[in-house]
């Protein structure tokens, strides 16, 4: 393999973990989204309804940034549970402050993972993902943001 190669595996390998962080991270908003309670239960079940849209909105971009890199995608539940870093979050009573924290630490290191696989696409001169993954990073910092001044 040429180096060239090298770092377009690399890339590749980076967006199906990325692509597995988006979807561990959108059903664990949604959890939250379905299990929230508390005095802050109306704003939060829509901040969280509405970061989840966004969050599933970026599956398919990064799925079909793979396929075009002529990579192989994700491909099934097991396929996500074995790629991700987000861990689960299955206690159900967790307090409303502990899920906006989770979910703030959830998207910082996302945001992390976003800055990873943009510095692989610079070094594979993949310019479409290098470009669109700005985008995505703006809507995770907003998301953090949100999350942030809620438990400041
Ligand atoms: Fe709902």
């Amino acid at each position: 393999m040429t180096s060239k190669d090298n770092s377009k595996a690399a890339l590749i390998d980076s967006l199906n973990g990325l692509l597995a962080d988006t979807f561990a991270l959108y059903v664990k908003t949604k959890n939250y989204h379905w299990h929230v309670k508390g005095p802050q239960f109306h704003d939060l079940h829509l901040l969280f309804d509405a970061q989840a849209t966004e969050i599933f909105g970026l599956t398919d971009l990064i799925a079909e940034r793979v396929r075009k890199l002529g990579g192989r995608t994700l491909t099934s539940i097991g396929s996500i549970a074995a790629k991700t870093s987000i861990d689960d979050s299955d206690d159900t009573n967790l307090d409303a402050k502990g899920m906006v924290k989770q979910l703030f630490d959830d998207n910082t290191a996302y945001v992390a993972t976003l800055k990873a696989t943009k510095e692989l696409a610079g070094e594979a001169g993949d310019n479409a993902t290098d470009g669109i993954i700005d985008d995505w990073t703006d809507q995770a910092e907003q998301r953090a943001w949100f999350l942030r001044e809620i438990i400041a």
